[in-house]
């Protein structure tokens, strides 16, 4: 007869809630204020409906990225589908916002962040939830967390489309070529954005899984390899481009209130 024995399904049998003596609140803490400071800061911006793009340097917050209202003017680059009524009620950048908010959502970053500071399940490592079932995410709502993928499309898009935005910052006051501070945080923000996007664990997989051995598909590899090195610091990317849109979107939301003046390296 064997001497190992099939481990107990149910959970350890302590009394104490956790034998940790660090201070393991401090991390669900932190993101329970850093995510909820984010998120209602983007969802007022959102809908505020104007201070959002700086003509004279063609500067687009990337929280009306693309601008589908018909109040959007000449930030208007990708057509527009809503009327002005709507102002206040739909954001105007209507189409990109709901997919990158289920990209963000559905991440695994995330997922590991919002469980532990909203749901305290688990608050953290080797610490009691206060949750008796789990059903991990194989049942509705939480098995949609299997959408991540499709999402990824959507943001890969609309990455590109912020790019777009990016190239069009590089202008000058006489319509031009121009670059000012705004130009600078734009492309600060799209590169990081990349960075965020090109280190999703869905593109490891797009880009390098399915493969039987990878000395048939060199390039395939190459750019799995180039991903998976990406990949490590996907969680920093994924905190830092929070912090990189709202600085973007406040810089814009600045200068297009005339609040401050953009500083002016050429033109
Ligand atoms: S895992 Fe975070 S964006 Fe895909």
């Amino acid at each position: 007869m064997s001497t190992l024995e099939a481990p107990d399904k149910s959970r350890a049998q302590i009394k104490e809630r956790t034998l940790r003596k660090d201070n393991w609140r401090l991390y669900p803490l932190m993101t329970l204020v850093i995510f909820t400071t984010w998120v209602v800061y983007a969802t007022i911006r959102a809908f505020w409906g104007s201070a959002f793009f700086v003509e004279e340097y063609h500067y687009l917050t990337p929280f009306y990225s693309p601008c589908v209202n018909d109040a959007c003017g000449p930030a208007a680059e990708f057509g527009t589908f809503l009327p002005e009524s709507t102002r206040g009620w739909i954001p105007f950048g209507a189409v990109s916002l709901p997919f990158l908010l289920l990209f963000r959502l559905t991440c695994y970053y995330y997922r590991k962040a919002y469980y532990r500071s909203y749901w305290a399940s688990p608050p953290a490592c080797a610490v009691q939830e206060p949750h008796k079932k789990y059903s991990g995410e194989r049942r509705f709502p939480l098995i949609g967390q299997n959408l991540h993928r499709y999402f990824w499309l959507f943001a890969f898009l609309i990455s590109l489309i912020n790019t777009w935005d990016a190239v069009r910052a590089f202008h000058g006051e006489d319509g031009g070529f121009g670059i000012g501070l705004g130009t600078v945080i734009i492309w600060a923000n799209v590169i990081l954005l990349w960075g965020y996007t090109l280190s999703c664990h869905s593109c490891r997989h797009i880009v390098g899984g399915r493969l039987k051995n990878f000395s048939k598909h060199p390039v395939r590899y190459w750019m799995w390899g180039q991903v998976s090195k990406l990949n490590e610091r996907h969680g920093q990317y994924a905190l830092i481009t929070l912090g990189s849109l709202m600085l973007t979107d406040l810089y814009v939301a600045l200068v297009a209130s005339e609040t401050i003046s953009d500083l002016r390296f050429f033109n």
